[in-house]
Order: C-alpha cells, then sequence, then structure tokens
C-alpha cells in the first residue's frame, strides 16, 4: 500500500508558522511523495498501510523544512501514547482525534491509510465523547465553525459507525442511546475492595474482605460478602468494630447499584472495530477506577490467552478456531491522573501497570490523557513511545512530562523572531491543538497542530 492515491488529499492548511526550529531534524519517518511523516514506528519497505492521518507539522524547520507535512500514526504495534497538558490544551481533542482514526467510519475517509479498523475502549471520565457517534451538525454554531475548519484541510465530516455509550445502571441517560452498565461483585479482586474501601490488605477490615472474597470463591454478590461478615462465628478473635466498618462500607456500595450479578461481560465489549465508551462523570473517582481496573484485568486476561493461542497455531501451522475476537484493542483513558494516581491507592494502578508489561504480547495498546503529569503513577509510564505534549504551566508537570518523552527534546525556537532554549519555556507558549510530537522514530521531538475533529466536537446536541 502507497500513499499514491492519496497524495495532495489534504490542503496546505498553512504556509507560515510564528514557530522556527534552531536545530535540523536529522532523522525523521519522511516519506517524500506526498509530504508525509509517519510516528510510532520505522517505515520498511514502502509498506504505508495502517496508518492514521493526527495532524501537520507546524514549525519552520532549520535546513529541510517540514513545515505543513502530514503527521500519520502507526497502528499496527502496540502502543502507550501518553498526552500531557493544561486544561484546555488539546488533550480530550486529540483522542478523539485517534479514536476517529482508529474506529469504523460511517463515511470512508483519507485520514485512515489502508488501516482497518480496531477495538477500541474509552474512558470517558467527563462523559464528553458521546458526539463522536454523530456528525457534525451545520445548524449548530460551534459545529459550523468546526465544519469550517475541515472544509480548510478539506476532510469531509463524518461519524463512527459502530459506537457504544454505556452508562452506569441507573445515571440519568445523556443521548437516550446508552446501555446500562454493571460490574459482578465475585469479578473485583480482594486487592481492589481494599483500595475501594481505602484499607490497607494488612489491615483488620483488609483481612476481612479478602477473607470473604476467598471464602465465598466465586458467584457471589455485595448480600452475600454482607451476610458472610455478618455472621459473627465465622470471626472468631475479630473485632465487631472492624466487621461493622466494612459492612457499612459494602452497604454503601450497594446503594450504588454499580454491582449486580448480571453485570459486564468483556466480551461484548470485544467486536471487532466497535468503540465503546464508558460515560463515568457521575462516579466517584475510586468507582472510576475500579471499572477502569476491572476492563484493563479483563482485555489482558482475554487477549492475552487469545494471542497465546494463535501463536501456537501459527507455530504448528494450524488453522485455529476463529473465536470472532479483534487482534488489536486500544484503551484509551482521559484524565489518567484521577484513576492512577501516584499519592493514594487506586484499584486502577496495578491493573494498568500489568496491562503495559503484558500489551505488547497481547495486541494491547494504551492511551492516557493528563493534565497533572506530575500525579500519575510513574510505573504505568515506563513503557511510553508516543508523546504528544501540549501546553504546560507548572514545573512539577513540565518536568514530570518531559521524563517520559521517548526522544531528544528540541533545543531552540525562535518564536516571532524571539530565541526560546528550555523546552519547558517552549511548552509554555504553545496555542490549544498545538503540540510537540514525541517518537523515539525521530531524532527529537516535533511541532505538530493536530487536525480537526471530523466527528461532532462538543457537548452540543447532535439533534
Ligand atoms: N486540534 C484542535 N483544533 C481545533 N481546536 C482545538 C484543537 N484542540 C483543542 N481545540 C480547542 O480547545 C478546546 C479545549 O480542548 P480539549 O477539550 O481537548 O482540552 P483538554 O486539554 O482536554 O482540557 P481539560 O483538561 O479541561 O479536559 C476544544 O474544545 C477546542 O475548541
Ligand atoms: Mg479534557
Amino acid at each position: 500500500m502507497s500513499f499514491s492515491g492519496l497524495i495532495d488529499k489534504f490542503s496546505p492548511v498553512f504556509d507560515k508558522s510564528p514557530y522556527q526550529s534552531q536545530e535540523p531534524l536529522v532523522r525523521i519517518q519522511y516519506v517524500q511523495r506526498g509530504n508525509n511523516i509517519v510516528a510510532g514506528r520505522t517505515l520498511t519497505n514502502e509498506n504505508y498501510s495502517n496508518l492514521i492521518f493526527i495532524g501537520k507539522v507546524f514549525e519552520n524547520t532549520v535546513g529541510r523544512n517540514y513545515l505543513s507535512a502530514d503527521v500519520w500514526l502507526d497502528t499496527t504495534f502496540p502502543h502507550v501514547i501518553y498526552i500531557t497538558g493544561t486544561r484546555g490544551s488539546g488533550k480530550s481533542f486529540d483522542l478523539g482525534v485517534i479514536i476517529e482514526g482508529i474506529s469504523e467510519l460511517a463515511i470512508p475517509s483519507a485520514i485512515q491509510n489502508d488501516s482497518p479498523p480496531i477495538t477500541s475502549i474509552l474512558i470517558d471520565t467527563q462523559s464528553q465523547f458521546w458526539t463522536l457517534k454523530y456528525p457534525p451538525n451545520p445548524s449548530i454554531p460551534e459545529n459550523k465553525v468546526q465544519l469550517d475548519d475541515l472544509g480548510k484541510w478539506n476532510i469531509k465530516g463524518n461519524s463512527l459507525k459502530k459506537c457504544k455509550l454505556f452508562l452506569p445502571a441507573g445515571h440519568e441517560k445523556i443521548t437516550g442511546d446508552e446501555e446500562f452498565f454493571s460490574i459482578r461483585a465475585d469479578q473485583i479482586k480482594p486487592e481492589e475492595w481494599c483500595a475501594l474501601i481505602k484499607e490497607d490488605t494488612y489491615s483488620p477490615q483488609g483481612h476481612i474482605i479478602s477473607r470473604t472474597v476467598d471464602e465465598l470463591s466465586s458467584d457471589f454478590d455485595i448480600a452475600d460478602m454482607q451476610a458472610f461478615i455478618e455472621e459473627a462465628s465465622n470471626w472468631p478473635g475479630i473485632n465487631d468494630a472492624s466487621r461493622s466498618a466494612v459492612l457499612y462500607k459494602l452497604d454503601d456500595y450497594r446503594r450504588t447499584g454499580l454491582f449486580s450479578r448480571d453485570g459486564l461481560q468483556l466480551s461484548s465489549l470485544l467486536v471487532p472495530g466497535q468503540c465503546n465508551i464508558f460515560l463515568l462523570r457521575d462516579l466517584r473517582n475510586e468507582d472510576k477506577a475500579l471499572v477502569t481496573s476491572f476492563i484493563a484485568r479483563g482485555l489482558f486476561t482475554v487477549m492475552g490467552a487469545h494471542h497465546k493461542k494463535l501463536k501456537v497455531d501459527k507455530f504448528f501451522s494450524r488453522d485455529g478456531e476463529g473465536n470472532g475476537l479483534p487482534s488489536r484493542v486500544w484503551l484509551l483513558i482521559d484524565e489518567a491522573h484521577v484513576v492512577a494516581p501516584s499519592d493514594s491507592q487506586s484499584p486502577a494502578r496495578d491493573a494498568l501497570v500489568e496491562y503495559v508489561k503484558r500489551g505488547r504480547d497481547a495486541g494491547l495498546s494504551l492511551v492516557l490523557a493528563t493534565q497533572q503529569p506530575s500525579a500519575i503513577d510513574d510505573r504505568i509510564l515506563s513503557q511510553v513511545n508516543v508523546t504528544l505534549s501540549h501546553r504546560l504551566s507548572f514545573q512539577a508537570d513540565i518536568n514530570s512530562a518531559i521524563n517520559r518523552i521517548p526522544t531528544k527534546l528540541l533545543g531552540s525556537l525562535k518564536l516571532n523572531g524571539v530565541e526560546i532554549k528550555e523546552f519547558g519555556d517552549m511548552l509554555r507558549f504553545l496555542d490549544s491543538g498545538e503540540c510537540f510530537l514525541g517518537d523515539h522514530n525521530s531524532s527529537r521531538t516535533v511541532m505538530i497542530k493536530v487536525r480537526p475533529r471530523v466527528t461532532s466536537h462538543g457537548g452540543y446536541s447532535p439533534i
């Protein structure tokens, strides 16, 4: 597959930029024909399949100038992509751009270059991504602006073809089109329960909940856990106050409706090409983390076993039964510091650490967005291989974000003729939608402008 049919499909959009980098791009995955740059893999054998369009280079480069080159992101390999930036800098927008790229669209679009749709799960902590289901509506002023912008890029409005919205059971619907979901209590691990009730595993309450889960073993719900804990004969020598405390906390969970016997089956999400959006705004942070943990753990378990079997089948040249599972899944998490904070217990942390460790062999990618890079657990970030660094202000956040950029930082940049030497200061001056792309296949960070969204953007009514 080549870019040939797609050359000049997007407009140049801009022919000048206030940014002038002072350091040449010694190494970059560049395709001269059509002026394309690829992130996330090394280009070999003129293979340009599995690419999604994310934006354009927005710096004048000293030496060969790459200004306005189209920037594509690889979808062949499992990636860990880290998006950082202050409020309003464009992080959620980027998540939308990536989902549009990997999902099945209602109308074939040039933003996908021979890239078959990929199943995705989005942890939408602000419940704002339901608009991905709808094309921009010209009668809504904000969408009209978006359509004008798309026109400038020569890209058409679009919508996701297979998009499912999930809402915690009993919560107020947004579009009316959401499915309610709950989680089975017997699928939560003892350490996740401990994180939920904010107790250490080795504390008296932690011990009570861990033993309860172990004893009940399988096929139980919260009422069964409560009954087991209430039965005094099960707890010789254990303080009544500790048992009561666990009972209160469990009762709180019983009332949220988040748990039920007919909880979510992960297999219902693993439909090839489907985008599953979990609208979690109204949940408490620890519950958002629990849902994330449940999904991440389910994914590496199911997909890990799937890929192991595929490898064995391939080794013995067996056909392998198609079990209908997709070969790749992307998990995207907005406001990742909420579900995986470094400073407090979270049910999602261990699951996400395991997810990134096992992801490569299981066809699993992870995309994390955060406005507080310094507040996110570092072990999850150990495998980051692509970064999108938007505007940041606080030095602690700048330091943390920079630490994870998988290539050299740009050393010198002129903005409207004034030289900036510190990379942190370069980040401070970015406008929304502008960011530095970090990819270890390029010799340094490259400034890009993210493309407009093709689906309706913002929380506007699609009707
Ligand atoms: N690539 C872009 N092109 C055009 N407009 C953009 C782009 N990126 C962001 N914007 C504008 O900036 C606004 C804020 O972007 P976004 O919601 O992604 O911010 P955020 O970084 O997720 O902020 P928060 O931390 O508050 O969630 C968008 O609603 C949009 O108007
Ligand atoms: Mg956001």
